[in-house]
């Protein structure tokens, strides 16, 4: 750990695999003091042996916690908060998606997406506001996704789940800013995890340990909203928004 080492505590939803794994390794190879959770705690466990085994000093706290469950984030997340000390980095990560069309979809499953993406989101968020409130100070996370830019064929529940976090999070900025808390919206594009491994097609995939690398670098940067990996995303998103919907709507359902 450098000198003047500028000490974070972490909190990450949805920590047992794919992005959210990558960024508690990072930020506990960094040394912060971390809070991972997800519903598998064996996996959690895991991970932070893993993360302790790199000596880094930090703290590395593990809780149980199905986001999409609303009250239990307000039982465990602010625990964690007190664990800790208090909050820097809040990131609401935990995520799920469903792939199915229109007659053969489960009302059941989209209502999961939502609850999880959406609902989990802001129940995680709205949880922490007393310790955001009261430490003046702090930044929130969350990670939406490129599906968010255009409602996807094939992926109705998950683009709105993630157009809804994006505006959540876009209004919630104005919101948080005089309590010295900032936002930041992140936007992958395809990143090597266990959400898409099934899908046919996965274009521009980047590894899960490169996309969150990236995802890191742009957090720590602060920026308000970033699509990553930046290219070709950020361009295919100018381009998603401006194609006719008589064009949008042949986009086959995968
Ligand atoms: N990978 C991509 O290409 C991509 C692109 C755009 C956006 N994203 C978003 O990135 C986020 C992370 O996804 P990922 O790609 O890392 O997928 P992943 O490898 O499948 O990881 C999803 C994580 O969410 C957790 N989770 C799922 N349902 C949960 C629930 N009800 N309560 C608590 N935790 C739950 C899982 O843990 P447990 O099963 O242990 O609970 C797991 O740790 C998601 O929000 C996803 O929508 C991913």
């Amino acid at each position: 750990m450098s000198k003047g080492f500028d000490k974070k505590k972490v909190i990450i939803t949805g920590a047992s695999s794919g992005i959210g794994r990558e960024l508690a390794l990072i930020y506990g190879k960094a040394g912060h003091d971390l809070a991972i959770t997800s519903r598998r705690k064996k996996v959690l466990e895991e991970l932070s042996k893993e993360i302790r085994s790199f000596g880094a000093g930090g703290k590395v706290i593990i809780a149980s916690l199905d986001v999409s469950e609303s009250e239990d984030n307000f039982k465990v997340l602010p625990k964690l908060a007190k664990d800790l000390g208090g909050v820097d980095l809040f990131i609401a990560n935990a995520g799920i998606s469903t792939n199915s069309s229109f007659g053969v979809k489960s009302f059941e499953a989209d209502k999961k997406v939502i609850d999880t993406n959406l609902i989990g989101l802001m129940a995680g968020i709205s949880s922490l506001q007393s310790v955001f409130r009261a430490q003046k100070k702090g930044q929130i996370v969350g990670i939406s996704s490129v599906a968010s830019f255009r409602g996807l064929p094939g992926s109705a529940s998950y683009s709105t789940s993630k157009a809804a976090v994006s505006t959540y999070l876009e209004a919630l900025r104005g919101e948080v800013r005089k309590f010295g808390v900032k936002v930041t919206v992140i936007h992958p594009g395809f990143i090597d995890t266990p959400i898409n491994q099934k899908l046919k097609t996965r274009p521009f995939l980047v590894s899960a340990e490169k996309g969150a690398k990236k995802i890191y670098d742009r957090i720590e940067s602060g920026v308000r909203s970033a699509t990553v990996p930046w290219f070709p995303w950020a361009l295919i998103g100018v381009l998603m928004r401006s194609v006719p919907e008589f064009l949008w709507e042949k986009i086959e359902p995968r």
